[in-house]
């Protein structure tokens, strides 16, 4: 069986007048009209414990669209003894078999389930339409669809035989179970977590974030509509540290597939090895973990490039995605040129409601994530060494809503050019043109990140300078282009140092790690 590479699931504009615009509205309403009651799935089975949590739209949290049902320590071990029930006959399905399921699950998003899949993030996770297709629509048929291409890729390899001896790889799964924790800022790759690792023959318990559930929850009814048996995905809303207590202690625990916090996948990390001694196999750890993503400037950059790449590079959904840019370098010879033509692009950027399609930036995800992002939005309005040169306003009121803001400062190891904030925030160093192999080493050594960044310059040599300097800088780099925005199967997304393992999210480097080759040798 072979699955030859796809296409990329093409973007619907959602242009005013547009078909998919009004079918999409339309979704909007039916899930608004309603009050979601949203249950966990252990073994397929819908579980509601009566124990509630309200979900809202980040933008209008007046509103309720529903509640969904926590679980507590028996549901962490009822999802591992689900999984580990469905492991055999799951493993050994043949891979035909397993891959058809996927490719269901793409189709029905593509063709019946598109739109709600997108008015569920919309909702959910305060994304716009544009936003949610890339994400909840495209990117998640992506990595289904690709993943099942790299996968028979994988199976493919085979080592050399010679007259007498039959060499063969047969690519297991891992023994026990596979963790996925997955964010809130893409629903993609919430759904992509879990089904990779599933893809390859393994056995999953899956806790999205509290506030992805909305979507989630509507994947995973697509999942089970696609076929998945019983017991191979089994998705928990759960207490986190209680989680890790249990599924880290857990002789069966085969491996963590993560994107969060830097200092939750620590945190894990050390949990894991210090009960190494637990398991019957050293565990696969992979995780994505943030970034402080920069775009750099060169005194040869084309002005307009360079603001566009910062304007939608650190504003698209609100600054949320951690690939955004959030430190700028820009030369002295065409910053103002630069910063002039930045600010006159965000005033064309309504904030507002998902509802209202004309709206480019949405609200952040929670009080949590205002709280944060305010905070260092008001330490640098108090700070004479940073200077806030557009938007700084926020409120609470109606939803959490903070206006594209642009810092200034002086200083290129300010505290906002160096950590990794999370929200509508960039902040802007300007630089000595004549400087420029200076300016590279600062951009290398001001993060512990690695994830994107991104050159823009048409001096070539220019160019090759920086790819070649930041070598380590980023997993992702992009040459006069935002740092934001990688698609599955054209640009493998991931970076190392703090954000991460770097296994390639939507590739053959990321499948690798959920699956245990065994070779056989047989004399003939
Ligand atoms: N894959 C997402 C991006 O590149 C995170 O923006």
């Amino acid at each position: 069986f072979h699955f030859a590479a796809p296409a990329n699931e093409p973007v619907y504009s959602y242009a005013p007048g547009s078909p998919e615009k009004v079918a999409l509205k339309k979704q909007l309403s039916a899930f608004k009209a309603q009050q979601a009651d949203i249950p966990m799935y252990i073994n397929n089975q819908e579980i509601r414990t009566g124990k509630t949590v309200d979900l809202r739209p980040p933008h209008e949290i007046k509103h309720k669209l529903g509640h969904f049902h926590m679980g507590e320590a028996s549901h962490i071990n009822d999802a591992i003894a689900a999984a580990l029930a469905a492991k055999e006959q799951w493993a050994a399905t043949p891979w035909e078999q397993r891959a058809g399921i996927f490719l269901k699950a793409a189709e029905l998003i593509a063709t019946k389930y598109r739109y709600h899949m997108n008015a569920a993030t919309m909702l959910g996770q305060s994304k716009n339409a544009y936003q949610a297709e890339i994400d909840s629509a495209c990117e998640l048929i992506d990595f289904l669809r690709y993943n099942v291409h790299f996968l028979s890729e994988i199976y493919k390899q085979q080592p050399v035989s010679s007259p007498g001896v039959h060499n063969r790889t047969e690519y297991r799964p891992l023994e026990g179970f596979v963790l996925a924790v997955t964010p809130f800022n893409f629903t993609a790759i919430a759904g992509n977590l879990p089904t990779s690792a599933a893809m390859c023959g393994n056995v999953v318990v899956w806790k999205p974030a509290d506030t992805q559930v909305f979507a989630a929850n509507m994947f995973m009814q697509i999942m089970i509509e696609a076929g998945l048996p019983a017991g191979v995905i089994n998705l928990i809303y759960v207490d986190g540290p209680q989680l890790g207590d249990i599924c880290f202690s857990h002789p069966e625990f085969a491996g963590i597939h993560f994107t969060g916090s830097t200092a939750v996948f620590q945190h894990m990390w050390q949990t894991i090895g210090q009960n190494i001694k637990k398991y019957k196999a050293y565990p696969r750890i992979v995780g994505e973990t943030g970034g402080k993503d920069f775009v750099l400037a060169h005194s040869s950059a084309d002005v307009a490039v360079t603001a566009i790449a910062l304007a939608r590079g650190a504003f698209e959904y609100q600054g949320q995605k951690c690939s955004a840019a959030s430190r700028a370098y820009l030369p002295s010879n065409i910053a103002e040129a630069v910063k002039t033509r930045l600010l006159a692009e965000l005033k064309t950027m309504k904030m507002g409601s998902v509802e209202d399609f004309s709206n480019f930036i949405n609200a952040v995800i929670d009080e949590r994530s205002f709280d944060k992002i305010t905070n260092y939005i008001e330490n640098a309005k108090k700070d004479p060494a940073a200077k806030i040169i557009a938007g700084g306003n926020y409120s609470k009121t109606e939803g959490y809503f903070i206006e594209p803001t642009v810092i200034e400062v002086t200083d290129p190891k300010y505290v906002t050019m160096c950590e990794e904030i999370f929200g509508p925030v960039l902040t802007i160093y300007t630089y000595d043109a004549d400087k420029f192999e200076e300016i590279i080493s600062v951009v290398d050594s001001s993060s512990s990140y690695a994830l994107t960044g991104s050159i823009i310059a048409q001096d070539r040599y220019a160019i090759d300078l920086a790819t070649k300097k930041l070598v380590n800088a980023a997993g992702n780099f992009y040459i006069n282009d935002k740092p934001t925005g990688a698609v599955v199967g054209q640009q493998p997304f991931g970076g190392a140092r703090a954000s991460g393992t770097n296994d390639k999210a939507g590739s053959m480097l990321n499948l690798y790690r959920w699956l245990s080759a065994r070779t056989i040798k047989e004399t003939l």
